[in-house]
């Protein structure tokens, strides 16, 4: 019988690894990496321990050759799944990449996907926390909702050099935390033409996780105060995202999309409710 099939973005990635072992064990999984190398070797160690992996693409999200090799992989008559965790981030890219990978090759990823969804499709994009802590201004957000027009990259750049300190590391961090905000965003819109396909999407806000991304994040102060700042007292794990994606896929989760869910550790609640500590504490 033909088992659902997952398609894993970022698969060679912290997250991605995470989330290929656990839906590997009851679907047959598409890969997806720019990294060829690390994703060709993890790809033959899922093969060794016994995963079926239909199809392993190495290449950049936002290229249209690759898009249609991974809908090729997923084209059929039954639902699948789609964990998308591919992202660049501030420690890793600057402003420009960050959006480009984040953004618009997301939009991208999902309007290759839209023609083949089926009843029972659910996607999980990994959002960030960041995204929560960014202001929503009117003009913005219409901008962020519409990433593929022309002057899109050099409009928003507008936007992040003035809201920072104009740095390059300002302007990254902006950038990332505005990409994520526009994917909590895409989460919330086409929900609303999935839903009468029966096919669901939804975001996942990761805190501070430790994978390679996340090790890089936590030895900046941004990421060092996120970490800091989760009331549950420990470092996130991959394995947090992947179960938390398990659930959002699952027959479980069939009432839950086009919203977010934040697996921070309670980072966000404590940056919203935690008192400033009294001047000279
Ligand atoms: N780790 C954290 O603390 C943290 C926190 C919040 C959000 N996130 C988000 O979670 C997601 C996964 O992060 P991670 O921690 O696993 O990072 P990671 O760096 O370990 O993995 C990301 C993977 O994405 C791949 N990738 C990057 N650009 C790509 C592209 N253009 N096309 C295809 N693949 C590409 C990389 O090669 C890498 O393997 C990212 O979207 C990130 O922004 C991470």
């Amino acid at each position: 019988m033909a088992r659902r099939k997952t398609l894993i973005t970022g698969a060679a990635g912290g997250m991605g690894r995470a989330c290929a072992r656990l839906f590997g064990n009851t679907s047959d999984l598409v890969l997806a990496d720019v990294a060829a190398p690390s994703l060709e070797r993890f790809t033959e160690e899922l093969r060794g321990d016994g995963f079926t992996v239909i199809g392993a693409h190495a290449g950049d999200l936002g290229d249209a050759a690759l898009l249609a090799a991974l809908t090729a992989d997923l084209a059929g008559t039954e639902g699948f799944n789609v964990v998308h965790t591919a992202g660049l981030s501030p420690a890793l890219a600057g402003a420009r990449p960050i959006m480009e990978v984040n953004l618009i090759a997301t939009v991208k990823l999902l309007d290759a996907l839209e023609p083949i969804l089926r009843a029972g499709t659910a996607a999980v994009m990994i959002a960030s926390s960041a995204g929560h802590l960014m202001p929503h201004i009117p003009a913005t957000l219409a901008l962020l909702d519409a990433p593929l027009a022309a002057d899109f990259l050099d409009n928003i750049r507008a936007v992040y050099e003035k809201m920072g300190d104009g740095s390059d590391y300002s302007n990254a961090g902006i950038s990332y935390s505005l990409s994520k905000l526009a994917v909590h965003r895409l989460a919330e819109t086409r929900a609303l033409t999935w839903g009468p396909r029966g096919a669901r999407i939804t975001t996942i806000s990761p805190g501070m996780i430790l994978t390679p991304m996340g090790r890089k994040e936590v030895a900046t102060p941004g990421g060092k105060a996120m970490q800091d700042a989760a009331p549950i007292g420990r470092p996130g794990v991959a394995a947090d995202i992947a179960m938390a994606a398990h659930f959002l896929c699952s027959d479980a989760a069939s009432f839950i999309t086009g919203c977010d869910l934040k697996v921070d550790g309670g980072s966000i609640a404590a940056f919203r409710h935690r008192a400033a500590p009294a001047s000279g504490a």
